[in-house]
């Protein structure tokens, strides 16, 4: 039996909030800088696609896991729908602001397109290891108040919803690998695991990097001049690829576990600040 470092009184709790549909999202919705909202979008593209594939991926493995493990997946679920709604819309709003982002979109397609066609273990290799991705982004995104300085408050506020479930429910593709690895041995799992975290790291840097620059040709920026602010705005300031490398770094230490980082505090810190928005917030699942 392996044993899960998860808290044990985590409660994963699907937040049903809707974001900007009161009005437009202005085009360079973040502070007006080309960089910052290409990276965003571009980011924004790959979830509606990318977390229906994450749940689904999942879901293959819940049949047979222990009962607070299906529990979670069932929670984890729902919130990867909603995210997926939500990302839908401010996608939409993008396309509404003039950008075109049938490219990117088509990039996600190919990339979900080869992983689907390995056996469902590849899939949920893939899922674990981008989740410790969104996880350490969103990580970053909530305790980092620089990177979203700027930005128009329904699209931040979008995005650190999204950073607070991600955080919450970040032990959930991690503890479905380890139950549906279970009966491998220590290397091969460290083994696949992080030949897959780094052939995801590659395609992840490399497909936002052109998505972003994309987006940034649509603004009339090109050249050096798109590659420096980019490369600028992501490793250097605000930084967020150079500054969550530690984290990424720890997914290849022997004993990782998503939850060996506890960083409750930040979703109990949103909670706090987020009590009197009007939307309801629905308690799916506390555990004992
Ligand atoms: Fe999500
Ligand atoms: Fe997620």
């Amino acid at each position: 039996m392996i044993s899960l470092p998860t808290p044990a009184e985590l409660s994963i709790t699907p937040r049903d909030r809707r974001f900007g549909r009161r009005s437009a999202t202005p085009r360079l919705w973040h502070g007006g800088r080309v960089e910052a909202t290409a990276i965003y979008n571009a980011l924004s593209t790959t979830f509606p696609k990318g977390e229906a594939f994450f749940v689904e991926s999942v879901r293959a493995f819940r049949d047979g896991t222990p009962p607070r493990l299906a529990d979670e997946i069932k929670a984890f679920t729902t919130q990867e729908a909603i995210h997926s709604r939500e990302h839908d819309a401010f996608n939409r709003r993008a396309i509404d602001a003039g950008y075109d982002l049938s490219k990117l979109e088509a990039q996600v397609e190919k990339r979900l397109a080869v992983t689907r066609s390995k056996p469902p273990i590849v899939s949920l290799g893939a899922t674990m290891a981008l989740e410790h991705f969104t996880a350490i982004l969103a990580h970053q995104l909530l305790a980092n108040p620089a990177h979203l300085a700027g930005a128009e408050q329904e699209a931040a506020d979008l995005w650190r919803w999204h950073a607070v479930e991600e955080i919450e429910h970040k032990g959930v593709a991690y503890d479905t690998w380890l139950h549906a690895t279970r009966h491998w041995t220590r290397w091969k799992r460290w083994k696949v695991k992080a030949k897959v975290m780094l052939y995801i790291t590659r395609n992840f840097v490399v497909d936002r990097t052109a998505g972003a620059l994309e987006l940034m040709r649509q603004d009339g920026v090109t050249g050096v001049r798109a590659w420096a602010l980019l490369l600028s705005y992501l490793w250097v300031r605000p930084g967020v690829f150079r500054k969550i490398a530690g984290a990424w770094g720890r997914f290849f230490l022997p004993g990782f576990h998503p939850w060996n980082e506890d960083d409750r505090h930040l979703l109990a810190r949103y909670d706090a600040s987020a009590k009197d928005a009007p939307e309801p917030k629905r308690k799916v699942r506390r555990a004992a």
